[in-house]
């Protein structure tokens, strides 16, 4: 009945990446490694991640006519995802900017380029996509308004799943469609609207799952995972590896998570596989390059 296991609806970056002992303060100048660019961006992540599990993935996002562009769609055509719905030109392909520290956390800045091109228009044209799909999902380094337009084109029984990434106030209508909203700690408190939420993420969790959505997953890096729905909560271990780059790692938790509970696994189940999936990844450079096959995942 669905062509697609998984559409993902977003963006499609250049990852320009440098190493550095540690981040410069405002006003300082720190000396980095060589500069590596990477296909990367949370969209184009997630579809590699599906993917590359055998998912049968496509994407609907938009890049340049540029040679950034062409890194993107020669990484997306290698592991497999279709490409059909990947628009060019109207604005250079989108750039990040991170720098990753000898922990492997990293920081970064964002020039949407391309993705901020993305229109509701451009999701109408797809609508043949969007209704053949199993699972949509969604971030927000598109237009939030292309992002309603995806929750409107939702075919009847399909699921949307959404990380809101970089995080800002979501419409009740977006929320009400998230199953699940996954966030992380920082993504949870913009959501929740700032300062008074405390530091329990179980009640982060809580307060998320009052305020729409049919499920939540807050994600605690390595701390594990909450799951929360209508039958409960629960937590999800951490998978316990020595992370080099923690760059895409989130992505790869969420096109993992979705692709399994669109092949009818539990949220509980989803999101075990899903943090396996991740350990992986943060234990290799880059974004795209660091997500695993299936079979990588088993043998962990
Ligand atoms: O989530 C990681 C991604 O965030 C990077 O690949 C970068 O492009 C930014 O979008």
């Amino acid at each position: 009945m669905y062509d697609y296991d998984l559409l993902v609806v977003g963006s499609a970056n250049a990852d320009l990446v440098i190493g550095v002992e540690r981040r410069p303060a405002a006003g300082e100048t720190v000396l980095g490694s060589d500069l590596a660019v990477h296909p990367g961006g949370k969209g184009a992540n997630q579809a590699v991640a599906a993917a590359r599990l055998e998912a049968r993935t496509a994407l609907l996002a938009r890049v340049g006519d540029d040679g950034h562009g062409r890194l993107l769609l020669d990484s997306l055509r290698a592991s497999g995802v279709d490409t059909g719905g990947v628009l060019v030109g109207g604005a250079p392909t989108g750039v990040a900017l991170i720098t990753v520290d000898p922990s492997g956390d990293n920081s970064i800045v964002v020039s949407p380029g391309a993705n901020g091109r993305l229109t509701p228009q451009d999701v109408r044209a797809a609508a043949r996509l969007v209704r053949t799909s199993r699972v949509v999902s969604a971030q927000l380094e598109i237009p939030l308004e292309t992002v309603v337009e995806v929750v409107r084109s939702l075919a009847p029984g399909s699921r949307f799943v959404l990380n809101p990434s970089p995080p800002r106030p979501l419409p009740a209508e977006v929320l009400a469609a998230c199953d699940p909203l996954i966030v992380n700690e920082h993504e949870a408190k913009v959501i929740l609207g700032g300062a008074e939420v405390g530091d329990d993420p179980g009640e982060w969790a809580r307060l998320l799952l009052a305020a729409g959505p049919r499920s939540v997953v807050v994600t605690l890096g390595a701390r594990g995972a909450l799951v929360a729905s209508a039958e409960g909560t629960g937590r999800i271990a951490p998978v316990r590896v020595d992370a080099v780059d923690t760059t895409g790692a989130g992505d790869s938790f969420t096109a993992a998570l979705a692709w399994r509970l669109g092949g009818g696994a539990s949220l509980a189940e989803a999101a075990a596989y899903a943090a396996r999936v991740g350990a992986v990844a943060v234990t290799r450079r880059g974004a795209q390059e660091s997500f695993p096959t299936a079979a990588e995942v088993e043998a962990l």
